[in-house]
């Protein structure tokens, strides 16, 4: 798996997908550029979603608010006060730690414990070994299966109740029964702000401080009675948003998956209270569906119902998907109740209420939230998507099958040779198809070179022009996964194109 990870960072550079931020400087911890490739698939995700979300959804409309926002908006939504990660420093090593990351550490050893002892058994019995059967009974691993929920559940009951001396007791405890950090001085555990605090104004004095955006979800509900109104929206109807969210991340060690600058593709869906548990199993059903309608591996994909709520949610349900490090969170689905329109009616003093005419009164709406991290969304795309094949004939290649829909270029067209005209009628067909699609030119190296490089870029139709071409107006077009060939009109290329990858 570690592998893996290090083969998809480093193809994401190669191939001009992601580049550390300011490079030449030896970047910046947790943060990320897009490069050409990149850019192109972030733009497909996020019209992909933005299509299903809004354009398929009459009752769905779009929003483009500020990453800055009036400092009030984050005390009313409880991001001043609770938005923390718990810190705890190590004084002899000098490091940093999230102190609950650093207890799944802990977890995570004890967890590498149990999977050894099932390794060893499978082994032993081959064929007859029943997995869920010893891990029910065989003594070791059940208790370092209990163990790790014996911890957990300590962690988050401290946490819960600010009891940060008892999260430093438990990491003492854990470092001597199995060191995950090698070091032994703890400082206390502190509760540290995430958001990027900046100033508006120029003087000292008049400036006032403000706060990048920790997600867009706030600039949805502050702009809830703007868009109701103008649009003469009726409960129930969504607002989404795609936009860049800032949070000061500690824990800065999984790529693109954890960011300190990242995006979000959020949508609000206003109801009326009591409906919301409806609406919730609703937008979970879509949501699964959308991601399903993608033709990603759906072993790749569980939900995780929470049982331990946010002090806003009366249900929340992650869509997690299995990324090189394992199953983490990409989506979020959560039934927000009134919290935040209240709380922005409370602090604000403005009306956030629907009329409901059916029901003839007035009322704050619940909401069901999506929240989908784009940038994860990338991950999962491009870590599913990159594959080591073998061949037929024992040779090998690296092949990234995004879906056609996503994928950055669609087609390259080749000529098979650089002279006799046939550079000419590619360029004739790139000039086409460029109005539809994104289309590249290549004419370096041998054509067998140029699919590898192309499958590897994650091209899904490689367009080669030869000596037949200037004879029929024909050509090959070689399909990047099956890589078949097949011997097509030029002027029927447009319409295969099309049916292959438009939404
Ligand atoms: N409005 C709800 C909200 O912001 P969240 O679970 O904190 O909820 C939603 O974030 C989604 O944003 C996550 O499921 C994840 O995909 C993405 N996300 C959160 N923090 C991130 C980070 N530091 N880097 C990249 N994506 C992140």
């Amino acid at each position: 798996q570690e592998d893996k990870f290090k083969q998809v960072i480093a193809h994401a550079k190669e191939y001009g997908y992601i580049f550390s931020s300011s490079e030449i400087y030896d970047g910046l911890s947790a943060v990320y550029d897009y490069g050409q490739n990149g850019a192109e698939l972030k733009k497909n995700i996020k019209e992909y979603w933005w299509r299903s979300m809004v354009q398929l959804h009459e009752e769905i409309v779009g929003l483009d608010a500020a990453i800055l926002m009036h400092p009030k908006t984050w005390t009313a939504s409880g991001h001043t006060e609770a938005f923390n990660d718990p810190l705890i420093d190590n004084k002899d090593s000098k490091k940093r730690y999230r102190a609950d990351v650093l207890i799944e550490d802990y977890c995570e050893k004890l967890e590498q414990k149990a999977q050894k002892e099932i390794k060893k058994a499978k082994k032993r019995f081959g064929d007859d070994f029943d997995e869920a059967q010893f891990v029910s009974t065989h003594p070791r691993v059940v208790k370092y299966k209990q163990q790790q929920k014996e911890i957990l559940q300590r962690m988050a009951k401290s946490l819960d109740n600010g009891n940060l001396y008892d999260v430093k007791a438990l990491i003492e405890e854990l470092e001597i029964a199995c060191p995950a950090s090698g070091s032994k001085n703890w400082t206390d555990v502190k509760q540290f702000n995430l958001m990027f605090a900046t100033k508006l104004g120029a003087s000292a004095e008049t400036a006032t401080d403000l706060y990048l955006r920790p997600e867009t979800a706030q600039g949805i509900f502050v702009n809830f009675a703007n868009v109701q109104k103008t649009g003469r929206m009726k409960i129930p109807f969504g607002i989404a948003q795609i936009g860049k969210a800032f949070r000061n991340e500690i824990v800065a060690r999984q790529f693109i998956f954890r960011q300190r600058e990242f995006e979000q593709m959020e949508m609000q869906y206003f109801v009326r209270p009591g409906d919301e548990l409806k609406w919730f199993e609703y937008w979970k059903d879509l949501r699964a569906k959308w991601h399903q309608s993608l033709g990603i591996n759906q072993e790749l994909y569980r939900f995780h119902d929470h049982e331990k709520l946010a002090h806003y949610a009366n249900a929340a349900t992650d869509i997690e998907f299995d990324f090189p490090f394992g199953f983490k969170e990409l989506e979020g689905i959560h039934s927000r109740t009134d919290f935040d329109l209240s709380a922005h009616e409370k602090l604000s003093g403005k009306k956030l209420q629907f009329f409901d005419p059916e029901l003839n009164k007035s009322y704050v709406p619940y909401v069901i939230e999506t929240s989908i991290g784009l940038d994860r969304m990338f991950l999962a795309v491009f870590s599913s998507a990159l594959k080591d094949e073998t061949l037929e004939d024992g040779s090998r290649r690296t092949v990234l099958q995004i879906p056609p829909v996503l994928a950055p270029v669609k087609a390259a067209v080749f000529p098979l040779l650089k002279k006799d005209g046939l550079p000419e009628i590619a360029h004739e067909i790139i000039d086409e198809l460029k109005w539809d699609f994104n289309v590249i030119y290549d004419e370096k190296d041998a054509v067998g070179k140029r699919y590898r490089r192309q499958d590897a870029a994650g091209t899904p139709f490689c367009i080669t022009v030869d000596h037949d071409t200037i004879e029929d107006r024909t050509v090959t077009i070689r399909h990047r996964d099956t890589m078949e060939q097949k011997r097509v009109k030029i002027e029927d290329l447009q319409g295969i194109l099309d049916q292959e990858v438009n939404m």
